[in-house]
């Protein structure tokens, strides 16, 4: 995965003058903040940090959003996405990659509560697409009673972590309220991110919403703390991205945990088991780890004299659904 030409451009041309010294330090401040759960309050107030997270943090945010909004697009393949809403925005990494699958997207609303993401988020939009371009951008805190804009989905990448219990609460009632159909929420691929996620699926289906993805059932989820439900995204490294993290390696995996709600009369093409594990694929026989439809988990071992299911599975990775 990676970023679209002009957006690491765009990043590329703020950054020029800033010294890569400072950012690799930074970003070493940028990870301590996150892995000690603050917000990102300090990370977007601070010009380093906030290269920094552009440099490192934006690419892994964009690819999973991307990675989440590909998913939702296939197994709702119906449901036509012309208005969305990014929620807790930052500088609009989710909104980017909505572009990038949704071609149908005529209107974007980008919510975020720090003015600096606001005014990253608008200069690297510039260079986007006419949708990013006119996108409206609303300083707000998520906090707020109001109404929120008329959508179709809403996404809320990597916010639920700097939100409190009852935060988080209202401000998914406050979607139950609006005509959003679609509820997409994305958390980092931890045990504590997949907890976070487990109360959006328990909130969505006493909603009466639906469960899009990646579950392939609404029973109780057979994942559990130590073998917790997450994915992986491969993220392209650029060449200032690799010497902002002193990086060898061209790629890195970022693990993420994710829950698509779904509500209204639109069809979702079932499925039958997830992979939630990465497969071992030998010779002469593959192994999954499935979350299956009858609600069991499972690693399946198929052998290559099952045809139809071997050649599936040599074709399934992790976070694959098995149709
Ligand atoms: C880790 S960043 C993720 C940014 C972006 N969604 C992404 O995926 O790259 C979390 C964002 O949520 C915003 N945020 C957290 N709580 C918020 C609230 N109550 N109201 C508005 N924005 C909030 C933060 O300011 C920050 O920009």
């Amino acid at each position: 995965m990676q970023l679209p030409e002009t957006l690491q451009e765009a990043i590329e041309e703020w950054i020029a003058h800033t010294p890569l010294k400072q950012v690799q330090r930074a970003r070493e401040s940028v990870s301590a903040f996150y892995r000690e759960g603050a917000d990102s309050h300090a990370v977007f107030q601070d010009p380093m940090r906030l290269a920094s997270y552009l440099l490192t943090r934006l690419p892994a945010t964009y690819g999973v959003a991307r990675n989440v909004f590909s998913e939702l697009r296939a197994r709702v393949p119906g449901l036509v996405v012309s208005r969305l809403l990014d929620l807790g925005a930052g500088p609009g990494s989710a909104a980017w990659a909505a572009v990038d699958v949704f071609s149908e997207l005529r209107a974007l609303t980008l919510i975020e509560r720090e003015r600096p993401a606001i005014e990253i988020g608008r200069r690297l939009a510039a260079r986007g697409p006419s949708v990013l371009l006119h996108a409206e951008w609303r300083c707000e805190s998520l906090n707020s009673a109001g109404e929120l804009p008329e959508a179709d989905v809403a996404v809320l990448s990597y916010v639920f972590g700097e939100m409190g219990e009852a935060e988080k609460v209202s401000c998914l009632d406050r979607m139950e309220k609006s005509p959003i159909r679609g509820i997409v929420v994305i958390e980092p691929g931890t045990p504590e991110g997949y907890r976070r996620i487990l109360q959006v699926r328990d909130w969505g289906l006493a909603k009466g919403f639906l469960l899009a993805a990646p579950c392939p059932h609404s029973l109780q989820c057979p994942m559990s703390s130590e073998n917790w439900c997450h994915f992986a995204a491969r993220i392209e490294r650029s060449r200032l991205h690799r010497l902002a993290k002193d990086g060898v390696l061209g790629y890195e995996d970022e693990k993420f945990s994710y829950m698509i709600l779904l509500r209204g009369e639109i069809p979702v093409v079932p499925c039958r088991a997830r992979v939630v594990g990465r497969p071992h694929k030998g010779s002469g026989h593959v192994q999954l780890p499935l979350c299956k439809s009858d609600g069991g988990y499972e690693i399946r071992s198929i052998g290559k004299s099952r045809k139809e299911e071997y050649r599936a599975a040599r074709g399934a990775d992790w976070g694959s659904a098995l149709v």
